[in-house]
């Protein structure tokens, strides 16, 4: 057992590094486009209903699981269902879909520190040719990435919460909003920005159908890392005498406005580049944005600002993914981190080696499954589909057992840690809470409709996913 728990050093660190794991790719890049393909301003609405009313609750939730037991949440799960033998496997659960998710993100992650490195080399106009991408991500190149982001990540990760974690969201975060709003300030000044703005904002109702609702709901429960155990293992670093109401209301409301406005970014370049666009034909994936689409926005640039002009514009942009997902990562790494800490009683750097060393031989088998390997490209079958070993963990962790955890959570605090005992914990540091509007919306909203609406998505997942048959 660690002797002292580290813990975040202000309540202003703790908010920082929750929206750093917070504002990740999911916010700069999949949020804009899924709310301009599905009804703009509407999208938004339903967005922020659930982000506010839904996910919020369970962020509570998890933050004060972890404080109240102050442990990792395997420890978490394990202490306050006095050793449950059926409630440790949540807790398995918020162990293993981090250490998953963190995989392939890492993968993810890597490319985009490619795009980056190409752009500042003045290679923008190869990045935005048709067949780059394919041929970048099978170059051997990528492993020496590898190398280096987890380089980055773990020196963060080594040097602990307050000067590790909480030291780098202070200095990265600050950063990530200033380069946004300038590149904001300067793609509005393109000739058929407002047309982009249109398309984001003019609330249109009749796309908003099953399937977007459940959409915005997936992208806001990913968007805020919840059901990852990273709010629980961040909540055991908060301090009691900080308000985890108040909190968790600041990291919602700044991972919610750096997505809308990353779409003030996105939106209006698009536009810029092709006043004509159907936004319906705009890629579903983050990854078929990032790296297909948006380096032919960025060069179209050239006409207006020259090349190097459009080279640094996006080579900001990319340093902004690439500072967001950093972010994201380091929190997501710190679950298993902490898991062996508290479980093993390992030390901090003897548990960032192991967790590292078998994260790298995991990534490389992500990497490599875009072609280099084949019997990994063409890994399962699903739904009568190929997946790749990517696609795998893909679609298990990320779509499935994401809204599956954070309906356990639910259940787990109220039914099992009794509602009394959770709300005592958000009372601590918060004298306000006691009879509030919020405190009555909490206890009632995470006990009946909430975990229903993650068992219909969870429900709806895996009859997709497996099985090729959709509810919504
Ligand atoms: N909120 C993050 C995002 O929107 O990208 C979610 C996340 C993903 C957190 C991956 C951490 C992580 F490693």
């Amino acid at each position: 057992m660690t002797a002292v728990r580290e813990h975040f050093g202000s309540r202003l660190g703790f908010i920082l590094a929750a929206a750093g794991s917070a504002v990740g790719i999911g916010n700069l890049v999949a949020f804009p486009v899924a709310a301009t393909k599905s009804g703009g301003g509407a999208f938004l609405l339903v967005y922020a209903l659930f982000v506010f009313f839904i996910c919020l609750p369970v962020m509570m939730a998890e933050l004060a699981l972890g404080r109240s037991s102050d442990k990792d949440p395997v420890g978490a799960y394990r202490t306050i269902s006095k050793g449950s033998k059926l409630w440790s496997i949540p807790g398995w659960f918020a162990l293993i879909t981090p250490f998953m998710i963190a995989v392939f993100y890492l993968v993810v992650t890597v490319w985009v520190m490619g795009y980056l490195v190409e752009t500042l080399f003045g290679n923008l106009d190869k990045l935005a040719s048709q067949d780059f991408f394919i041929q970048f991500i099978n170059t051997p190149q990528i492993f020496a990435y590898l190398v280096v982001l987890m380089l980055i990540i773990n020196a963060i990760l080594a040097m602990g919460v307050k000067d590790g974690i909480e030291r780098a969201a202070k200095t990265l975060m600050p950063m990530l909003f200033v380069m946004l709003l300038g590149l904001v300030f300067f793609v509005l000044t393109l000739e058929n920005a407002a047309l982009g703005l249109k398309y984001y904002l003019v609330p249109d109702f009749s796309k908003i159908d099953g399937t977007v609702i459940s959409k915005a709901m997936a992208q806001a429960f990913f968007s805020l890392s919840l059901g990852m155990g990273i709010m629980i293992t961040y909540g055991s670093y908060m301090k009691k005498r900080d308000s985890i109401p108040g909190s968790s209301r600041a990291v919602a409301i700044t991972d919610t406005l750096v997505a809308f406005t990353a779409g003030l970014l996105i939106l209006p370049s698009i536009f810029h580049f092709n006043p004509q666009i159907d936004p319906s034909e705009l890629s579903d994936s983050s990854a078929g944005m990032i790296f297909l689409f948006l380096p032919k926005i960025f060069l179209a640039l050239q006409d207006s600002i020259g090349y190097v002009g459009a080279s640094a514009v996006a080579g900001i942009f990319f340093f902004l993914v690439l500072v967001a997902a950093i972010t994201s990562l380091v929190s997501i790494i710190e679950v298993p981190i902490a898991t062996l800490r508290d479980e093993r009683g390992m030390e901090r750097k003897k548990a960032i080696y192991v967790i590292a060393a078998v994260q790298f031989v995991l990534a490389i088998a992500c990497a490599v499954s875009f072609g280099m390997a084949t019997w990994l490209t063409d890994f399962v079958q699903l739904a009568g589909v190929n997946k790749s070993f990517f696609d795998l963990i893909e679609i298990i962790f990320y779509d499935t057992i994401l809204p599956l955890n954070g309906l356990l959570v639910c259940l787990f605090v109220i039914y099992k840690w009794k509602k009394a005992n959770f709300d005592k914990e958000l009372q601590e540091g918060d004298s306000d809470f006691a009879g509030s509007f919020s405190q009555k919306y909490v206890n009632f909203s995470l006990g009946t409709f909430i975990p229903l609406i993650l068992l219909l998505i969870f429900i709806n997942t895996v009859a997709l996913k497996f099985f090729g048959y959709s509810f919504i």
